[in-house]
């Protein structure tokens, strides 16, 4: 059941199409090694690209615009930035009525699904398109299309030290090992959450995220795997929870995806959340400040073109200050992927 749920056997079509686009990034490798030479030779000091990141996006696109490997590279990238959602969405029509059992038997508990059909969603989320996949909301499967099938089956093969691994690592971080009622927030389809239920067996898990179609697959894992979590369709920055009524509050990749100011009061209502001396551990993208400025305009232009609205302003900020400023103490930040801020209530 577990296996038939987390692991969908794609029919050949499918199956084929999936492939076929996991393999193509996978293949990307040679072109990009003939990119970065191109790059090499057009821009022999990076420290000399223009600061303004506008700028330095025109710049580059004008130094590289006569070299194949770089408009082949970006024709790939746009054809899978177009295609992979609807790949996947296509994927799991085809497998859609075997899961249905499946889906059935793990809507039964024992964790909890708490959805606010009245809930307002902000502006800087509603109707985006992140990564090109459509916006979080747009499928009534979102989550098991995106969690199982675009995450699973073509990201997991072609990201750099395991997209699951760098989970648990994270989830470790968080310096105790007692923690009584933790909140994930913008928990999407649960990846994170498991790793927190798994490193923290013995703590109520409480996950907030705005998608309902993404709280779902985050409720039927658990209930697959008989996890009590608490699901709620909620605004993280902004929860309604009572002041002090957690001991860890995470996110894992949220933060990229929502503008300074929520950013600020996310980190505020974390502060809030929390009862004194609780912990906070929040990890999202690469910072601007930790990499040159060709490394920089490399993360700007994926996130232009890859439906990646806030990573601009996100990777810009330094998360540490602004955790300080929320009133935490102790704050650390450290790590490049994922960037990871650590800080305690006093
Ligand atoms: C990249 S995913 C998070 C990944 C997830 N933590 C994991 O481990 O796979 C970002 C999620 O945050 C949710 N989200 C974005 N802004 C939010 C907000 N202000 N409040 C709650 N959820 C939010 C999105 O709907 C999306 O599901």
């Amino acid at each position: 059941m577990t296996l038939q749920y987390q692991d969908p056997q794609l029919r050949q079509r499918g199956r084929a199409s999936v492939d076929f686009l996991a393999q193509m990034a996978m293949a990307s490798g040679g072109i990009r090694q003939k990119v970065d030479t191109a790059i090499a030779q057009s821009v022999p000091d990076p420290s000399d690209l223009p600061d303004d990141l506008d700028d330095r996006l025109a710049f580059m696109d004008a130094a590289l615009a006569e070299e194949d490997a770089y408009v082949i590279q970006q024709l790939m990238g746009d054809w899978h930035g177009r295609m992979h959602g609807r790949i996947a969405a296509e994927a799991f029509e085809e497998v859609k009525d075997d899961l249905a059992d499946a889906f059935a038997e793990a809507e039964k508990g024992p964790a909890t699904l708490i959805l606010d059909s009245e809930l307002q969603p902000p502006a800087y989320w509603d109707g985006v398109s992140f990564h090109r996949t459509g916006p979080w909301d747009s499928h009534e499967e979102m989550g098991y299309v995106h969690g199982e099938i675009v995450h699973k089956k073509m990201v997991a093969r072609f990201f750099p030290g395991g997209i699951f691994k760098q989970r648990a690592e994270v989830a470790a971080l968080a310096p105790r090992d007692d923690y009584k009622r933790i909140l994930d927030m913008g928990c999407s389809s649960g990846h994170f959450t498991s790793a927190l239920q798994m490193t923290y067996p013995d703590a109520q898990i409480v996950g907030v995220e705005l998608a309902a179609e993404m709280l779902k697959h985050a409720w039927r894992t658990a209930n697959a795997n008989g996890w009590s979590w608490e699901l709620h369709q909620k605004l993280a920055e902004d929860t309604g929870f009572d002041d002090a009524s957690f001991d860890l509050v995470t996110s894992y990749i949220i933060l990229h995806e929502m503008p300074e100011s929520a950013i600020r009061k996310l980190f505020a209502e974390a502060f809030r959340l929390l009862e004194s001396g609780g912990d906070m551990l929040m990890s999202d993208v690469t910072r601007f400040a930790d990499m040159d400025k060709l490394a920089v305009w490399k993360a700007d232009r994926g996130a232009k073109f890859g439906g990646e609205p806030h990573w601009r302003e996100s990777a810009s900020l330094d998360f540490a200050e602004i955790a300080r400023e929320a009133g935490f103490v102790d704050v650390k930040a450290e790590g490049i992927y994922p960037h990871i801020v650590q800080g305690r209530k006093p």
